[in-house]
């Protein structure tokens, strides 16, 4: 079988799309967390992470600004390209930023950028229905996607803040009709952001890809958070799902350790993390 160069050597296969569809069929949670550099993507991947997500976060936690909306392609390809650098078996997702995919062959364009010059395994893209042709023009050329619905931070502006989604029936309907027609329109992963658990769970039960959440409950197949917010590092008001893995003095490298053994045990979230 081919194997790229440098995991040759590794003691655990890489992680691939198929590695995360058998975890959901066998009732594996898939533990994620976000990374922007090599020497935190070298630590989450040792702490047992099964995809590591450069989001456009990065925008807020390492750039300091207020939404994810000024990250650019050409930020997210210098963090993808040093992340790749840290990682061994970890699968590589990373965000098209805010408008880099408004039209097929804008949306094209920019993902071949973010594989080739990136390093990216995988892109992610925020939106439902009115997303269903740029995932059918990306996936129809191989492109591996994963589909973000729920609260969409890029939409914040639009949104009129950070704030929980599908609450009301219609909202809830919409959101499980777009994950059907994203799934059928070839998204290999959904990400779910901020809704009440009961979504959560009627959105993994609806689609056979890996549903991760954040904010989405347990009833999900994986989980993620930002790493700068589980580490503790992130100041001010944070939201209610997030799990702060250095209480109690841990070094990162343990947080991190055990951020990978709550989402596998289930022990994370825990009630007080969750949305009805
Ligand atoms: O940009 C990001 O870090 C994300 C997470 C909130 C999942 O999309």
């Amino acid at each position: 079988m081919y194997k790229q160069l440098q995991q040759r050597d590794l003691p655990e296969a890489p992680v691939n799309i198929s590695t995360l569809r058998a975890m959901k069929a066998a009732g594996e949670q898939i533990a994620c967390l976000t990374a922007y550099d090599a020497s935190f993507a070298l630590l989450v991947d040792r702490a047992g992470a099964d995809l590591v997500l450069v989001g456009d976060s990065l925008g807020m936690v390492i750039q300091g600004h207020d939404t994810t909306v000024p990250v650019t392609v050409q930020d997210i390809i210098y963090h993808s390209r040093i992340v790749r650098r840290g990682l061994g078996r970890a699968f590589l997702m990373v965000d098209m930023p805010f408008m880099s995919y408004t039209t097929p062959s804008q949306a094209l364009e920019n993902a071949v950028r973010l594989m080739q010059e990136g390093a990216a395994m995988m892109v992610k893209l925020e939106g439902g229905a009115s997303q269903v042709r740029i995932v059918e023009h990306l996936a129809s050329h191989d492109i591996p996607v994963c589909a973000h619905l729920g609260l969409r931070p890029q939409s914040v502006h639009k949104i009129g803040g950070f704030k929980v989604q599908g609450r009301d029936q219609a909202q809830a309907e919409q959101m499980l009709e777009d994950a059907v027609a994203l799934e059928q329109a070839g998204a290999d992963i959904l990400l779910l952001e901020c809704v009440p658990n009961e979504l959560g769970q009627a959105v993994r039960d609806a689609v056979t890809v890996p549903v991760i959440g954040i904010g989405a409950g347990p009833g999900v197949d994986g989980q993620i958070l930002v790493l700068y917010d589980m580490l503790g590092i992130t100041q001010g008001r944070l939201p209610r799902f997030v799990r702060n893995f250095m209480q109690g003095g841990a070094a990162p490298v343990e947080a991190l350790q055990a951020y990978v053994a709550a989402v596998k045990d289930r022990s994370y979230p825990a009630p007080e993390h969750c949305f009805s």
